[in-house]
């Protein structure tokens, strides 16, 4: 009797140079998927070298693609059966957010999709969005609960123009476009909402969002106003563990009964709390803890409720979260010993 071999799966990651995809391609290996990844680059060594470590655990292509030339993904998306679409332009500085930010992500959303479609084999596309485009809201007061049906107000974000103001209207009009488009052409789409996550990198950058979440500790002045002002435009910080979030990707693509969005956020902690929390876990650190002119509680939490009912489990914790990428900061020379 001749012998049956399982066809792998084929799975395209945009964007395997950032923090999250080069996790996510790492774990639909270790699963047995065969994975195309998007850089920009190819040549870049600083920015492909884990991937091409990564090609040690299975079968993993690189292709270049740019979010701003149409058709630029055909070719990674070709015969694929799920597509995580994850890069995402990010220039917090940027003078022209909306050239540098808010319109590459429209348009290089709508261009994965595109060829999502012209490849006829894919099933289901995850998209990674952020709370950035479902959390930020003009509400005061405290309590407030942040669920699937929310959106950030472009409208207040645009005229405003609090700091940083473009990533939240590129993310939330990303996944408006997203949205629109998978719903004319009838393409199974899961939208997934991750908040500030930290966590080991594979890459040889540092993320910007774990020197973020850990500005309390390296004591970066600029940041901590960073992490102060993400609490005072989004209302809290959330936090999650990278791998959590490429677990949650990898579970909504698999799940059939799963639909629309999800929210990917098991921590709602504010300045003061986590300060607090990190002085007391690490007292080598010397961490802040005057922060008496600031809100002592989160405005709101972001909620989970519909991951974890779909029956996702989160693995981190704000210990593990912390303890991991502390130990990260050491091996990279950002924090002493
Ligand atoms: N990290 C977080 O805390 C966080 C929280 C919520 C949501 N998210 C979302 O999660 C996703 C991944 O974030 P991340 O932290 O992994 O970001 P990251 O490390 O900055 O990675 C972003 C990726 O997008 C690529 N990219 C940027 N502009 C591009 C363009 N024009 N064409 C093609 N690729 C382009 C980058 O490629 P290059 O290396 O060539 O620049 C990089 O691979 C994003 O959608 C982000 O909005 C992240």
């Amino acid at each position: 009797m001749a012998t049956q071999t399982a066809v792998k799966k084929l799975a395209c990651v945009t964007g395997g140079s950032g923090f999250v995809s080069a996790l996510l391609v790492k774990r639909l290996l270790e699963k047995g998927y065969a994975v195309n990844t998007t850089v920009r680059d190819p040549a870049n060594k600083t920015k492909v070298s884990h991937l091409v470590d990564l090609q040690g655990l299975g079968e993993l292509k690189l292709y270049q693609a740019d979010l701003t030339d149409e058709g630029s993904f055909d070719e990674a998306i070709s015969g694929c059966d799920i597509v995580f679409h994850v890069a995402t332009p990010v220039h917090f500085q940027s003078k022209d957010p909306e050239n540098d930010m808010i319109k590459p992500a429209i348009q290089g959303t709508l261009n994965v999709l595109k060829s999502c479609m012209k490849a006829k084999t894919v099933k289901r596309v995850v998209l990674t969005s952020s709370a950035a485009a479902v959390s930020i809201n003009q509400l005061t007061g405290t309590g407030h609960v942040v669920d699937e049906e929310c959106w950030s107000d472009v409208e207040f974000l645009s005229s405003e123009k609090p700091p940083t103001w473009g990533y939240p209207v590129s993310k939330t009009l990303a996944e408006k476009a997203a949205w629109k488009f998978a719903e004319e052409n009838k393409l199974d789409l899961i939208t997934v909402i991750p908040v500030l996550m930290a966590g080991r990198s594979l890459t040889k950058d540092v993320p910007s969002s774990t020197s973020l979440a850990m500005a309390l500790l390296t004591g970066n002045e600029f940041l901590i106003n960073g992490l102060k002002g993400m609490q005072l435009i989004s209302g809290s910080i959330s936090m999650a563990h990278v791998d959590d979030v490429c677990q949650a990707h990898i579970f909504l693509a698999e799940n059939e009964s799963a639909s629309g969005r999800f929210i990917c956020c098991p921590i709602n902690t504010c300045v003061t709390e986590l300060a607090k929390f990190l002085s007391k876990r690490y007292p080598q650190y010397k961490v802040p803890t005057d922060f008496s002119d600031f809100p002592a509680a989160p405005k709101l939490s972001i909620s989970s409720e519909k991951l974890i009912k779909a029956g996702f489990t989160f693995k981190y914790g704000i210990e593990e979260i912390y303890d991991e990428t502390v130990e990260y900061f050491k091996s990279v020379g950002l924090l002493a010993e």
